[in-house]
């Protein structure tokens, strides 16, 4: 299956040969592993590898290195560097005269911002390597930071130009339909979100939808009514997708758009339409949070969504003729059904699916389709673990 490309950077029309570059990506859902690429498109012939296929070896012959580290969990390596930092990053090791720079991505709004990248970076330095330049900490999509990024490799790689970094844009999406799926749950409501696009639009098993949300617009009075404002009706509409700022000073800073939210898409290419499972949290006012209260609430049934697809190539389908193991909990659920549809409309190898949740009796979200799939589909076994019923009172 084909991918219709979401990003991509125009490369310099000049620049040394990067065959001594090595470009490294720690990467849990896709953005590490997409920037990597891009960044060793500046330096023609470069090695692109993950950071769990790395050994000292490898390290040790590569002259320069780029390391692009997104940090997941709370403050943690994605699930596959893990090991990497158990082991290998345990005490610094003989790198040899490595030349390196790390772009460490992360979001602000957690406590360990950016912080495997910090101490990748902290690593390699002890370890003996050099710093090409200061290590920079990308905040979600801050241009800003991507750009700084952008024109150090500029200078290493020579390039006469500046590279353009174009992702994307947002298109408008129909949101169809919006089911609660777990009512008398435990745990917050999810829903089950389907939008269909526009225009035809194609994408792999483990691809990210990035949903741009807006305000609830009763949030924006409010604020317009803190302020006294209430009549600027040009305000309102901007607010909408902006962050409201916490005071209206005399010189307030420039608005800046509110970021979008990701969320695994459970649907395959060939349904036409995006399936997802959002889970409704908590906003600091009381009230729904702006991303999942704009899909799952606010937003209008019929009217337009803001999205764009994401690949995941570290979540890509594996080899359909080869059983699978799909392991996962409550909205994680999404990203496995993907995997599960591709491979039955595949005629795939046997799938064995692992689930976790809370409640057994309100918490089975695509119960029906999983129960098709293991009497006529490729799924040989369910196991599901409910950490709040008492006869069970199991984690996956
Ligand atoms: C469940 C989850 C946990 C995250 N935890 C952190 C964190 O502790 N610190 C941080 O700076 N960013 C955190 N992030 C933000 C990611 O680092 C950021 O979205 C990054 O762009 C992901 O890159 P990737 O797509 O390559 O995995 C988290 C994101 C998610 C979805």
């Amino acid at each position: 299956m084909g991918l219709r490309p979401v990003a991509n950077w125009s490369i310099p029309a000049t620049g040394t040969l990067g065959n001594d570059m090595l470009v490294v990506h720690a990467s849990q859902t896709g953005n590490a592993e997409r920037i990597a690429r891009l960044s060793a498109a500046a330096f023609p012939g470069a090695t692109v590898r993950a950071l769990a296929t790395l050994d000292a070896e490898t390290l040790r012959a590569a002259d320069r290195a780029l390391f692009v580290i997104a940090t997941y969990g709370e403050g943690d390596a994605p699930d596959r560097a893990r090991k990497f930092e158990v082991k290998t990053m345990a005490a610094p090791i003989d790198i040899g005269a490595l030349d390196y720079a790390v772009l460490a991505l992360g979001d602000r709004e957690y406590p360990g911002f950016c912080a495997f990248g910090h101490r990748v970076d902290a690593w390699l330095h002890a370890s003996g390597g050099k710093r090409l330049f200061d290590r920079v900490d990308l905040d979600g999509a801050d241009i800003d930071a991507e750009r700084h990024w952008q024109q150090q490799l500029s200078a290493i790689a020579g390039a006469a130009i500046q590279p353009d970094w174009q992702r994307a844009d947002y298109t408008p999406w129909t949101l169809v339909s919006r089911k609660h799926v777990n009512p008398g749950s435990p745990g917050g409501a999810v829903y089950r979100v389907v939008l269909t696009p526009h225009a035809p639009t194609i994408w792999a098993p483990g691809a990210i939808a990035e949903v741009l949300p807006r305000h609830d617009p009763a949030r924006v009075d409010r604020w317009l009514a803190r302020v006294g404002r209430c009549a600027d009706s040009g305000l309102r509409e901007t607010l909408l997708d902006k962050i409201l700022p916490d005071d209206e000073g005399d010189r307030p800073a420039p608005l800046q758009a509110l970021a979008h939210r990701d969320y695994s898409i459970a649907s395959i290419a060939a349904s036409g339409a995006v399936e997802l499972l959002v889970r409704a949290c908590p906003g600091p006012d009381g009230g729904l949070g702006i991303g999942s209260g704009w899909s799952t609430k606010v937003a209008p049934i019929g009217g337009a969504i803001l999205l764009r697809i994401r690949d995941n190539p570290g979540f890509a389908p594996a080899d359909p003729t080869i059983p699978i193991v799909l392991i996962g909990n409550g909205t994680g659920l999404a990203g496995l059904m993907a995997h599960l549809r591709a491979r039955t409309a595949a005629g795939g190898a046997p799938a064995w699916l692992l689930y976790g949740e809370r409640s057994g009796a309100h918490d089975r979200p695509f119960a029906a389709e999983l129960e098709t799939l293991s009497n006529n589909g490729p799924l040989i076994r369910i196991d599901r673990a409910f950490s709040r019923d008492a006869e069970c009172g199991r984690y996956v």
